[in-house]
């Protein structure tokens, strides 16, 4: 699919993973709607506000929010050609902490799973009827959906969808980062491989995966560990 002139909806889009991504992706002559709780910081690099972006405070369980983000999409770009599913809540919590004796809380893993999984499949679910309304490209491309957040969780998930879409010419994949941490990477981690993955890295691999249409039903693991 080619970058320049079409439209990516970035979930998650204000820091990160998918802010990288939209970094890329503007770069390349994309317009973005970028959906996140945050806003973005502004610097030089990424200016919101630009006439190719549209941030939306939203949050991506809601139904209503995400049908208003589609809504304002299409009213401001026409159509939307690609989803990049970024958002997401961690917790660093262990299963079972031995010193106090606690469980890990199911409130917070269920959260996790509301936000990242379920939060996921409400924007794919949502974001279908736009991309299969686009005139097939030159290779027969209506739209590409890319998730990663919960990896085990949307690697299921993406076969599954990649099969069901593949004859609407929508391609699903999933990348499965390692742990990113530009803090880490300091001049002479830098030198070495493998070396701790920046989120500039992930945003690369999402302009790759855009650009390729080999690329499809499967997930691809960013780490050199
Ligand atoms: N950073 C890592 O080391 C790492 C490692 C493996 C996988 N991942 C995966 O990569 C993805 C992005 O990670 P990141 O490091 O960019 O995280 P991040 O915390 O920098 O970005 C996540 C963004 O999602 C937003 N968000 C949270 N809940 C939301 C909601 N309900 N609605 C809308 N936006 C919401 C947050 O405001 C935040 O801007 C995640 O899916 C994560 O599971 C990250």
């Amino acid at each position: 699919m080619l970058i320049s002139g079409s439209v990516f909806l970035i979930t998650g889009g204000a820091s990160g993973m998918g802010r990288a991504a939209a970094e890329v992706l503007l770069q390349e002559g994309a317009h973005l709607t970028i959906l996140d709780l945050q806003r973005p910081l502004q610097d030089a690099n990424f200016q919101f506000g630009h006439d190719r972006v549209l941030f939306l405070q939203v949050d991506v369980t809601s139904e209503k929010d995400v049908l208003n983000a589609m809504d304002a999409t299409k009213r401001k770009f026409g159509k939307l050609n690609g989803v990049l599913n970024c958002a997401a809540v961690f917790s660093t919590a262990p299963i079972y902490d031995f010193k106090t004796l606690e469980p890990h809380s199911k409130q917070i893993f269920m959260k996790i799973l509301d936000v990242n999984l379920c939060g996921t499949f409400n924007v794919i679910r949502l974001a279908i009827g736009l991309l299969a309304e686009n005139e097939p490209d030159a290779d027969g491309e209506r739209g590409i959906i890319i998730n990663t957040s919960s990896k085990a969780g949307v690697i299921g998930m993406t076969s599954s969808l990649a099969k069901e879409l593949k004859s609407w010419g929508i391609r699903v994949l999933d990348i499965a980062p390692g742990v990113s941490n530009d803090d880490f990477v300091d001049a002479s981690a830098a030198n070495m491989l493998p070396r701790t993955e920046k989120p500039s890295d992930f945003g690369q691999l999402v302009k790759c995966i855009i650009a390729n249409q080999m690329f499809n039903g499967t997930s691809v693991r960013l780490t050199a560990t």
